[in-house]
């Protein structure tokens, strides 16, 4: 015989739940009992209920096993609705019956923990609320990018992890042993989404890249989700504008479907709804002599770091973008300006008051010879790249793609201090475990 259906707290809120009998389950967030009464904070996926327990209803065993249960404990509950102006959300449930699932030990985790603590119990950390909704929130980002990517007709593919070309720079790229062989973990999908073009025209992926950055900044993981778009018949101003489409979207989408998760962590869902494109483009040339201007210490040529990103859009209610790089500090893959030999044609979004680059984006060389030779300027075989090199020689077309990370994206959402705090198990030079 199958068990009787469970009701999902958030049942418990509908209009037309007052007086009626519900069963759930779940875990427990806070109890206290005084007086025979026991209060149960209860959690499941869809929200927070308390649950009251009277000693001469439960029994005396029921009642005593029930006020036992640790934070984080899990129970069911068969009982009544019924309206309490005292309780959270002005309902709460009384008991008829509570069946403990697992009682827990003490839950290990409380207020004024150091943030290594926390980093070190991840595993059980991530069931706080802010946790919850932070992930909730992610859910629904990837679910928008997914969305508008679909609607768009751009094709989701899946392009592999482990490679045998580090394609941002080798420095950064994590070796490891392919029996045998030198290999690495993937720093973009983006060499092989240009080869998925051609049949498919419009591409995108979602997949995990990998940086070995030493650098212990609040926006570096060593891994992270890295969205990637390329896109046949594209320049950089047709790039650009299907970004800032792509990026409305998800904000908007958010604004509208995660509300109250935004509200509790502390971001007004109507600041995301009002952003709108176009966002502004600035030449990189044009953002230096501005930063030169309010005495930072830069020159054409050097990249912006975390004070001249800072500077840049501290005061920007929108993201905005700095085109047209220095080819030196760009990826090889970048084709120059047609007008100006020095830059290339690329792009970068950057989030507004200073929390950094959250999309990389360019056309791509369609010149085999040209791509050779900075290969070899780079100190790279032009030979390792041989299978890339052959898509320049076999029906080129013009193209652009870009790369947005993920968990930056979400840490310019939710303004949250770190990085680590938009992704379940960060992964940091310092952390591999839980
Ligand atoms: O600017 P990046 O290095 O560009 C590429 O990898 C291109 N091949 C992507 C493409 O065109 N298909 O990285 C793209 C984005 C950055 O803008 C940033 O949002 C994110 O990836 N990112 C990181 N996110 C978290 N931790 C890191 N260490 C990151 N490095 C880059
Ligand atoms: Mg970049």
């Amino acid at each position: 015989m199958s068990e009787p259906a469970f009701d999902t707290i958030g049942r418990v809120f509908r209009d037309d739940a007052r007086g009626r009998a519900v069963r759930l389950r779940g875990w427990v967030l806070r109890s206290r009992s005084s007086g025979g009464i026991l209060f149960v904070l209860l959690r499941d996926r869809s929200g927070v209920v308390q649950v009251t327990g009277k000693r001469d209803v439960l029994g005396a065993e029921a009642f005593d096993a029930a006020e036992h249960v640790q934070v984080e404990g899990a129970i069911s509950v068969e009982g009544t609705v019924a309206d309490d102006p005292r309780a959270p959300g002005g309902r709460e449930v009384r008991a008829a019956r509570i069946v403990v699932i697992d009682a827990g030990l003490p839950f290990p985790i409380f207020a004024d923990q150091t943030e290594e603590f926390r980093l070190d119990t991840r595993h059980l950390a991530i069931r706080s609320q802010e946790h919850a909704a932070t992930f909730r929130v992610k859910a629904e980002l990837l679910r928008a990018f997914r969305e508008f990517l679909d609607r768009e007709e751009v094709l989701e593919t899946t392009p592999p992890v482990l490679t045998g070309n580090a394609a941002e720079g080798g420095s950064e790229a994590f070796r490891f042993d392919y029996f045998g062989r030198p290999a690495y973990l993937s720093q973009t999908a983006q060499l092989y989404l240009e080869a998925l073009l051609a049949p498919h025209e419009r591409v995108y992926a979602l997949t995990p890249s990998f940086r070995a950055e030493k650098s212990r900044t609040p926006k570096h993981l060593t891994e992270y989700l890295h969205l990637e778009v390329e896109l046949a018949w594209c320049d950089l101003d047709g790039l650009i504008d299907f970004i800032e489409r792509m990026v409305v979207h998800a904000l908007h989408a958010l604004a509208e479907r995660r509300a109250a998760e935004l509200t509790q962590l502390g971001r007004p869902p109507a600041e995301l709804a009002a952003i709108r494109a176009p966002f502004p483009r600035i030449p990189y040339g044009e953002a230096i002599a501005q930063l030169k201007a309010r005495g930072l210490p830069v020159d054409w040529g050097s990249d912006l770091g975390t004070a001249e990103e800072r500077a840049l859009t501290l005061e920007e209610p929108t993201p905005i973008f700095v085109t047209r790089w220095p080819r030196a500090i760009k990826a090889f893959y970048m084709p120059p300006s047609p007008d100006d030999e020095r830059t290339v044609e690329a792009a970068d979004l950057l989030a507004p008051e200073g929390y950094g680059e959250i999309v990389g984006a360019s056309c791509r060389d369609t010149d085999p010879e040209r791509l050779a030779r900075r290969l070899t300027e780079m100190g790279v075989d032009p030979k390792e790249y041989d299978w890339y090199l052959d898509l320049r020689r076999h029906g080129s077309v013009p193209h652009a793609g870009f790369g947005l990370g993920i968990e930056r994206f979400l840490r310019w959402v939710l303004r949250r201090e770190h990085i680590r705090d938009t992704t379940p198990f960060p992964r940091t030079p310092s952390r591999l475990t839980p």
